[in-house]
């Protein structure tokens, strides 16, 4: 038999290869929902425009809410050689109610059927990631708070730099999650117009309500255009791109985790709901889920370089090819989704190692700028001249093999003689952190007050819901 739907001119079935290729349900089956909520819109404003009866509307709508709910349950039989989800849903409609089901794709086609399915799909993936994003800036600016006071190394080249706190640290990825919000929110704006209505390319000579189904759907209007209604998949390249640049930050944070896990480092520990053992070597714990957020970070710029790839060759207006849209954009997502969740489960139990990491942010003559700028301040010598005064007082430490502020005064006077004891006051780490207070620097008392503005700034977030 030939297919049912549209076998109308063909006298033979598909090949088992055709069927195979051709076949999309195994992964539209996850659009389902907003399927199911389209066909709904779509039927309601088919009655209103009287271009089916009330009654038929009513029965469809009726059918599709019984639909829902065996898929939902798990009862729900998704067929092959029915390709996929839209003509799975219209199949079982017919099952269901008879012949009025055939009235839904009035005025529609699956080309403006599916570009409705995905962006509602997508959208609601932008506003999970935007929660599961807040929840990740709360553990950060939670633990921030904590830890405004904690001394750690800053790093240059991956070279102690000058001592910063942990919660300045902690803070950054606060700043870097509300630009990837930013981005996911800019995406949205874009993406809430409605192809539906936009039927296969030209849209139809019946008198529909775009604006209805529009709003039905929660989307601003319509898409203007229904050859671009059909065959734009920004919506979903900008979301992963916006989700690519985030997965990065994931990634970048992960590997920090990793560094700061190791024993040759030992700067925090992760607690043992976030690390695992080995086979073999029993002292080991291992930070796996931090490997795997910096893992799966592929899988996401992947998805969007395979996207790029589908497009790029597209003439108007829908391809076949554009199928392939929502795999490894799914794939995608849900891989974000989870490094996300994984990132804040392991800030939220993290335990830093206050002494280990002040003792690091003390060697490699951390200090050296703040005795450099205590030169120039005091001295009012050039920075130039400072820096290298610096140097060699660096260099003569570095011969004795002791800190800074263990180099006697004397050995610092016979460098430069107007040196005082003052000197001592800046050259400890904690010292060093307390007077960099300029704007956005990591001085405590910044760190305390930019961790409160955002743990505001979260709160009325959550109340305005
Ligand atoms: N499964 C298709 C897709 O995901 C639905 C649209 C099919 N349209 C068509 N004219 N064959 O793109």
């Amino acid at each position: 038999m030939s297919n049912k739907m549209w076998g109308g001119r063909f006298s033979e079935r598909p090949d088992e290869i055709m069927e195979e290729i051709n076949v999309s349900i195994d992964v539209d089956r996850h659009l389902f929902a907003q399927d199911i909520a389209a066909s709904k819109a779509h039927a309601a404003m088919l009655a209103n425009q009287g271009i089916i009866t009330a009654s038929d509307a009513k029965n469809i709508g009726k059918g599709l809410d019984t639909i829902l709910s065996e898929i939902g349950r798990g009862g729900f039989e998704f067929k092959r050689a029915l390709e996929d989800i839209h003509m799975n849903v219209e199949s079982r409609l017919s099952d269901l109610i008879g012949p009025a089901a055939g009235r839904l794709h009035t005025a529609r086609s699956r080309n403006d059927q599916v570009a409705t399915d995905f962006r509602l799909f997508v959208r609601d993936v932008i506003d999970e990631t935007d929660a599961a994003l807040a929840a990740f800036q709360q553990a950060l600016v939670d633990r921030a708070l904590e830890h405004a006071a904690t001394v750690m190394p800053g790093f240059t080249h991956l070279q102690t730099a000058q001592p910063v706190t942990f919660g300045h640290h902690l803070l950054a990825y606060v700043e870097m999650a509300a630009r990837d919000r930013g981005r996911f929110q800019d995406a949205r704006k874009r993406l809430n117009e409605s192809p539906l209505g936009a039927a296969a390319l030209a849209g139809t000579s019946f008198p529909i309500d775009r604006h209805a189904t529009a709003k039905a759907l929660g989307f601003d209007r319509p898409m203007a255009n229904s050859l671009d209604a059909v065959s734009d998949r920004d919506f979903v390249l900008e979301t992963l791109s916006a989700a690519a640049i985030c997965a990065v930050h994931m990634s970048r944070f992960a590997e920090e985790i990793v560094i700061w896990t190791s024993p040759l480092v030992g700067m925090i520990r992760l607690s043992d709901k976030f690390t695992t053992g080995s086979s073999i070597m029993p002292q080991k714990r291992n930070p796996d889920a931090a490997e795997l957020v910096r893992a799966k970070t592929g899988r996401v710029i992947g998805a969007l370089n395979g996207l790029l790839i589908v497009m790029k060759g597209l003439p108007l207006a829908y391809q076949k090819d554009m199928q392939e849209d929502k795999q490894g954009a799914m794939e995608g997502f849900a891989a974000l989704s989870l490094a996300i969740r994984a990132m804040t489960g392991m800030v939220r139990d993290l335990v830093p190692d206050e002494a280990k990491m002040k003792a690091a942010a003390g060697e490699g003559y951390a200090t050296a700028t703040d005795l450099a700028d205590w030169l120039v301040r005091t001295l009012k010598m050039p920075f130039r001249e400072a820096h290298h005064v610096t140097g060699r007082i660096v260099a003569k430490a570095a011969e004795g093999s002791v800190a800074l502020h263990e180099l006697p005064l004397k050995e610092m006077q016979a460098i430069e003689p107007k040196i005082t004891k003052d000197v001592l006051g800046v050259l400890s780490v904690e010292s060093s952190v307390k007077s960099r207070t300029s704007f956005g620097g990591t001085a405590p008392k910044n760190v305390t007050s930019q961790a409160k503005a955002w743990a505001k700034r979260l709160e009325k977030e959550r109340k305005l819901g």
